[in-house]
């Protein structure tokens, strides 16, 4: 399997360790290798048809900030120098037009290329016409780590759930903005906190999408088209941010037992993002940068999951789910 890398930032080079790391294991199942024959940035890009060294584009990546020695003006040129059989798209996510990660997948899935992406923009906006593109070309598109990173959400609603009837998923969705409110629980101010939650690598790269809602609501119309079927975008998510919650809130809260926490929460019929009074001890109370969801199945009953929703391998190891699933359709 030939992979295609766009986007080197945290994510990617994460991945690309993983390709690395998992080279036996690719061998073992398969009977051949795993390659990655390109690899793009926002500034340059690398191909070789014959595979390049995983370690060595993250060597380079550090020492250099950039993946490749050439420079680019149009993403999807570089995508066609090489044949590749995935683009695994990390580039950042653009929740207002969906940005060059759009523009990527949409070209890879309309080549008859298998698209895995984490890039919440392009999900979040045209979710529909991305499925219904894949379908028309025979492709998969897979996107486990676009909601919870590591923690399984999306496969396990629609592969390990399948057939009953997912009633509602709730949780807490934007490991930025459950540090936030874990820290404004100890007493810490907010802007401290955003800054801290920056240091470590969590918020995105405008941590206006965290604050605001927009990341979460991102991750609730993920959820609610993939998981609930239904045909929803960005624009209809009601969203309230965590940006007005003062420290008096916090105290009453805590004064009553509960904390405040952001939650997204989607059915059939709802579609909302807002800070909400949980009691402490409560699944969804729980803090730090950990992700946590509550699916309600008609079978099954009520599940809860939790993880690490962000960071460099955790979110590789939902897009390495994503590839064996591809793999095991597309080798065995
Ligand atoms: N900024 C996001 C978060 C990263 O804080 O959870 C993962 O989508």
């Amino acid at each position: 399997m030939r992979i295609f890398i766009c986007g080197f930032g945290t994510v990617g080079q994460g991945f690309a360790e993983v390709v690395a790391d998992k080279t036996s294991y690719f061998k073992k199942r398969y009977g051949r290798d795993a390659i990655i024959v390109g690899a793009m940035d926002s500034k340059s890009y690398v191909v070789d048809q014959n595979g390049l060294d995983p370690i060595g584009l993250v060597a380079t990546k550090k020492d250099s900030k950039r993946v490749g020695a050439n420079t680019y003006t149009d993403s999807t040129a570089v995508l066609d120098m090489v044949d590749y059989d995935i683009l695994v798209e990390v580039s950042p996510t653009d929740v207002n037009t969906g940005g060059v990660g759009l523009i990527n997948i949409k070209h890879a899935l309309s080549k008859g290329k298998d698209v895995i992406t984490v890039n919440k923009g392009p999900l979040a906006l045209k979710f529909r016409e991305l499925m219904d593109l894949a379908k028309t070309n025979g492709c998969l598109l897979r996107f486990e780590g676009s909601v919870g990173g590591a923690m399984p959400i999306i496969n396990l609603c629609t592969e390990s759930l399948a057939g009953g009837e997912i009633k509602s998923v709730r949780g807490i969705l934007n490991g930025t903005c459950n540090f936030i409110l874990s820290k404004m629980d100890n007493g810490q101010p907010f802007e401290q906190a955003l800054k801290e939650a920056q240091q470590m690598g969590y918020a995105e790269t405008d941590p206006t999408n965290d604050i605001e809602g927009y990341d979460t609501a991102c991750k609730v119309v993920i959820l609610a088209n993939s998981v609930f079927g239904r045909d929803v975008s960005f624009k209809d998510v009601d969203i309230t941010g965590i940006t007005s919650i003062t420290e008096d809130a916090i105290s009453m809260a805590a004064s009553r037992n509960m904390v405040i926490r952001l939650i997204g929460e989607v059915s059939a019929t709802k579609l909302e993002v807002s800070p909400r009074l949980v009691p402490k001890g409560h699944p969804l109370g729980i803090s730090g940068t950990l992700n946590t969801a509550q699916i309600l199945s008609d079978i099954a009953g009520p599940i809860t999951v939790s993880g690490r929703g962000a960071g460099r391998l955790e979110t590789a190891s939902a897009i390495l789910s994503d590839l064996i699933a591809v793999m095991d359709k597309r080798l065995l």
